[in-house]
Parts: C-alpha cells; sequence; structure tokens
C-alpha cells in the first residue's frame, strides 16, 4: 500500500469511494467544493493506493481560530475514508498520521475535526472546548469536537472560536 498526494487522475475514485463509505452525498459535494477554491493546498489531499486502486482517502482544508485579537490559520480534518472492505488495517490511521506531518511542516499549529470520541483520541486528538477552543458555526456535542496539536505547545498556548472552511456549511 502507498500514501501519496491526491493527483487528477483520482478524483472520480476519491468520489465512488466518499459513497460507498458514507453511504450518502455529503462528503462528496464537500469535497468537490473544497476543490474549487484555489486556496487550498493540493498536498492535503491524500490517497492511499493499493495495487493501483484507491482504498482510502483523507482531506485537511484550512479553517481559522479567532482568539478575539488574531485570526489563526489552522487546519481542519475531513472527510476520512477507507474503503468498506479495506477497514480495520490500519490505512485510516496512516492517512491520519502522514496528514498530520505534511499540515505540521506547512505551518498548521493545530488540526480539529469532528469526529467519533473512540477512534480519533488514538492519533492524539483531545475534547477541543476542554482546551479552551469554542465553536459556535455548528451546533455539536463536547465529544465530537476534536483538536490535535502539530506544533509543541499550540494546545497549551492557543485558544479561541474554530471556524470550518465555509464548504462545510449547509450539510447535513
Ligand atoms: C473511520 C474509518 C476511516 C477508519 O478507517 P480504518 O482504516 O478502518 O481505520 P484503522 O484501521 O486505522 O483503525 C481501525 C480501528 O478504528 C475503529 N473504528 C473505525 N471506525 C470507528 C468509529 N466510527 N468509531 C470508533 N472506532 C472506530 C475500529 O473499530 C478499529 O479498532 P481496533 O483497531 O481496535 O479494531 C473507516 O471506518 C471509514 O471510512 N468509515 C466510514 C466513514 C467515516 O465514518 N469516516 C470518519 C468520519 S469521522
Amino acid at each position: 500500500m502507498r500514501i501519496r498526494t491526491e493527483s487528477k487522475d483520482d478524483i472520480d475514485s476519491v468520489h465512488q469511494l466518499l459513497l460507498r463509505a458514507f453511504g450518502g452525498e455529503d462528503e462528496k459535494i464537500l469535497m468537490e467544493r473544497l476543490r474549487m477554491d484555489p486556496a487550498i493546498n493540493p498536498e492535503l489531499s491524500i490517497v492511499a493506493e493499493d495495487n493501483g486502486i484507491v482504498i482510502g482517502h483523507i482531506m485537511f482544508s484550512p479553517a481559522t481560530l479567532n482568539d478575539g485579537g488574531t485570526l489563526h490559520q489552522v487546519a481542519a480534518l475531513g472527510p476520512l475514508a477507507v474503503l468498506p472492505e479495506c477497514q480495520r488495517r490500519g490505512v485510516g490511521g496512516q492517512l491520519i498520521e502522514e496528514g498530520k506531518k505534511r499540515c505540521g511542516a506547512h505551518g498548521y499549529p493545530l488540526v480539529f475535526l469532528f469526529g467519533h470520541k473512540d477512534y480519533y483520541p488514538r492519533f492524539g486528538f483531545v475534547q477541543a472546548r476542554a482546551h479552551g477552543f469554542e465553536i459556535r458555526q455548528f451546533r455539536v456535542p463536547d465529544e465530537v469536537f476534536m483538536v490535535a496539536e502539530l506544533h509543541r505547545g499550540a494546545l497549551e498556548s492557543m485558544q479561541g472560536e474554530f471556524h470550518f472552511h465555509s464548504a462545510f456549511e449547509g450539510l447535513g
């Protein structure tokens, strides 16, 4: 299996993968919207390929953290998907780890997400509100709103209101 940057030739496969993994169109629509933004870093759309087949995909988009005085650039993880028949082999984990590395190298101090409380903590994610972060863009339970630091000390030194890319708005 190979983890690599998504290419233009992967786009259809990634969309099919999202439809199969999530069983609905929202994540495909989200990716279509994100791709329309020239500010999106193509290196943060990452695929897992096995024998020429795209079996997993992860996306990191630009987001903001407003601490009341400064608007900090941070990353948002999502969507993340692995083909149903290829799950529980560590593919999702490898995509998360590679993405976190790339986001840190890109200069993002923190990465936020909405996700399952039992899955993401094993990759360094903690509840965001417990660390002084808030979100008003969407109403979500504390356990779903998570953050991981990409630069040492960022969780301690930063706080504020997180805001996803507008592509996330208006989806189910
Ligand atoms: C979530 C997902 C990306 C994980 O991919 P994966 O390649 O199977 O993940 P890994 O192999 O790295 O990790 C598998 C472990 O995560 C657990 N896991 C998977 N999905 C989980 C979930 N929603 N909640 C809690 N644990 C979950 C598995 O039980 C497994 O645990 P184990 O190692 O103790 O057996 C994949 O299940 C998927 O595509 N699901 C459908 C789409 C989705 O829900 N995406 C995430 C949105 S937050």
